[in-house]
């Protein structure tokens, strides 16, 4: 064995091996998540090797395993219409304190949101809501023929509650409420909000879309289901599988309302689950272990984006979700075309704040410490 130079006693092993003193050990080729955490240690993390979602509020881990199974377990079953709903009706009936009468299952809390806008567009008036919100329904409804009162957010960026209330004509079909909201992920007090659903929903529909209500830590939160365990008559919400399930690409999500509004939504829904999502559904909501892993990493990726906020000193969302909304002080769409250029995809303009703020997923903690050394390199 040579000498060895103080560049080699240095480096260690790594250098040893090149100048052939020690064996070298084949090296165990890296997948791209391996590569982000080993980079995590390191100082520059290198570029991943496919496209960083941040722009569509996905889960990056799911589905779960157990979901998985239950799709394996299904393939065979392809060849039918539809599986039975009843027992996924049960399961999550039970879990939200109400009954399977109660319940509507769409192809993805996206039906329900057109279901419920053409219901409340079938009068050509108009329906209520905070801007900017969650589009969907307010499009599908516009296009039936509804008017739209777009009502903005106050200077805290929480739906205004009184400004709607006062929104709100005699041909007014709906109120809309997305609680957390998105794109800006903030929620509304759970006093005043039942309050306002109540009042509201005295003289028209009331629709609060809880999308991502399983990821709410805040005790200011509450979910308005509640209201239809009790007996209100008006009043739809809606969650979805999407989300902390995983289950985004399978379409299944659900609306709860009173028996007599939940038939009527039954009539009017222009799809049916399939058989693959009702399965998977049926065996995610019984498993609590996923969502408690996902919200942990959810967490985890969150800290790591408000940290670079704080330390960068822009304004933040406190977030709800698995999204945060940030303002940059730059065209989204710049921040978006500059982030596309290393990998990353972030969330589309959401007028009128397209000009200063920026909604960005939270992804795999490893895939958001990425963004954020990306967004340092290119804006801090
Ligand atoms: C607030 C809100 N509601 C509903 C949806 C639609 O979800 P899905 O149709 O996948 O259930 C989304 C999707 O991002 C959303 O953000």
């Amino acid at each position: 064995m040579g000498s060895l130079t103080r560049r080699q006693i240095l480096l260690g092993g790594t250098a040893l091996a090149a100048a052939g003193l020690i064996p070298a050990i084949p090296r165990t080729p890296l997948t791209p998540a391996m590569k982000l955490m080993q980079s995590a240690l390191a100082a520059d993390i290198p570029r991943p090797d496919y496209i960083v979602r941040l722009g569509a509020n996905e889960n990056p881990y799911g589905p779960s395993r157990v979901a998985l199974n239950a799709i394996h377990a299904n393939l065979h079953l392809m060849n039918r219409y539809s599986a039975d709903p009843r027992p996924l009706a049960k399961v999550v009936a039970e879990l939200n304190g109400v009954t399977t009468e109660n319940m509507v299952i769409g192809t993805g809390s996206g039906e329900i949101l057109n279901v419920a806008g053409l219901l409340a567009s079938l009068n050509r008036g108009s329906i209520v809501c905070a801007d900017p919100t969650y589009q969907d329904l307010l499009r599908y409804a516009e296009t039936a023929g509804a008017e739209i009162i777009r009502v903005p957010v106050n200077e805290s960026l929480n739906a205004d509650l009184d400004a709607m209330r006062a929104a709100v004509r005699n041909d007014t079909d709906m109120v809309y409420l997305v609680n957390p909201n998105n794109p800006i992920p903030s929620v509304l007090d759970k006093n005043e909000m039942r309050e306002f659903v109540i009042e509201m929903s005295k003289d028209r529909l009331v629709f609060i879309d809880e999308a991502y209500h399983e990821y709410v830590d805040n005790p200011d939160y509450g979910s308005m289901i509640g209201l239809i365990a009790e007996g209100h008559n008006n009043i739809i919400v809606s969650r979805t599988a999407s989300k902390i399930h995983g289950l985004a690409g399978m379409r299944i999500g659900f609306g709860f309302a009173h028996p007599d509004l939940a038939t009527r939504m039954n009539q009017i829904k222009t799809g049916d689950a399939c058989v693959l999502a009702i399965e998977a559904a049926l065996a995610s909501y019984q498993d609590d272990e996923f969502p408690k892993f996902s919200i942990r990493k959810n967490k985890e990726s969150r800290q790591i984006v408000e940290a670079m906020c704080e330390e960068l000193g822009l304004r933040y969302i406190k977030s709800n979700t698995n999204f945060t909304f940030i303002e940059t002080g730059m065209e989204n769409k710049f921040v978006q075309d500059k982030m596309h250029e290393y990998g990353i995809s972030t969330g589309r303009d959401f007028p009128p704040y397209h000009t200063t703020w920026t909604r960005v997923s939270l992804s795999k903690p490893e895939e958001m410490r990425y963004f954020v050394q990306v967004y340092k390199q290119l804006f801090a």
